[in-house]
């Protein structure tokens, strides 16, 4: 059964396209998506900072939201090479990414940072996108567990319940993640979503903790997406190399749609 009635579904381009790579895939995606500007699928893509100006011209009026792959806590000040909600305001973005693995492992973000910059996103009226999830070593000493419960309460330590209407998370193993990454199995995502489920709903409340969308991310494919959206508590996914090619994603699209619908 699932919970909410819509259904997540969106891509982190992370480093890799340019501003002209990114108006093409937005381009192709929109109009491969037109069809479905109605329908209960909210549908996001969070491209470089370089690209947003660009890709707001694009997804402006569309059914596409954009989102920034960071953020800064402060409106504006000495904080060389951020950028502030202000700026991303400017651009058109309404979701904030936090706390990406690669955000914590690469750039040693922690969960303060994280606490800081989701509080912020909150008040600056954006979805925070939480991301979360253990490293290969956290799992193999059984703290996958404790991992996410940590990350879960630093880094909303200050939503109030409120503020979590809009709140999203990701729950992205970071053994997972990319060309390395070893595409976790079914029952163990379950587990995670659950348990993070569980936490959501005592921090917020049975109402509001049942009603944040949790999303899946971390190799997933055309090979696996309907597998894990069938998934009890997996309300989207997160998606990176798979959903880079505006067909293959589109492809996805269309094989989850109607698996979460009925689910
Ligand atoms: P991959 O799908 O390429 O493993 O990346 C997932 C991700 O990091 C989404 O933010």
């Amino acid at each position: 059964m699932k919970k909410l009635n819509r259904l997540y579904l969106g891509t982190n381009t992370k480093m890799y396209k340019t501003i002209a790579e990114t108006t093409s895939f937005l381009t192709q995606l929109r109009q491969l998506t037109e069809d479905l500007a109605d329908s209960p699928l909210t549908l996001f893509v969070i491209p470089s900072f370089t690209s947003l100006e660009s890709a707001n011209r694009i997804t402006s009026g569309s059914h596409i939201r954009l989102g920034a792959q960071n953020m800064c806590w402060e409106d504006q000040g000495q904080f060389t090479g951020e950028i502030s909600p202000v700026m991303l305001k400017e651009v058109g973005v309404s979701v904030v990414e936090i706390g990406h693995s690669e955000r914590r492992h690469v750039f040693r973000e922690n969960d303060f940072d994280q606490e800081k910059k989701t509080a912020k996103a909150a008040q600056s009226g954006f979805t925070p996108l939480l991301c979360i999830g253990e490293t290969l070593t956290q799992r193999e000493y059984g703290l996958s567990g404790e991992t996410l419960s940590t990350q879960l309460k630093v880094g909303l330590h200050s939503i109030t319940t409120e503020q979590a209407e809009q709140l999203w998370i990701a729950y992205e193993p970071v053994w997972a993640i990319g060309v390395n990454g070893i595409p976790a199995d079914s029952d163990y995502v379950a587990e995670r979503h659950a348990g993070i489920r569980r936490i959501l709903c005592a921090r917020f409340g049975e109402e509001q903790g049942s009603r944040i969308p949790i999303l899946y991310g971390g190799s997933v494919n055309p090979q696996n997406a309907q597998e894990l959206i069938a998934l009890p508590d997996v309300d989207g996914l997160f998606i990176g190399r798979s959903a880079w090619d505006a067909s293959q994603f589109n492809r996805i699209i269309r094989q989850v749609m109607p698996l979460y619908m009925n689910k």
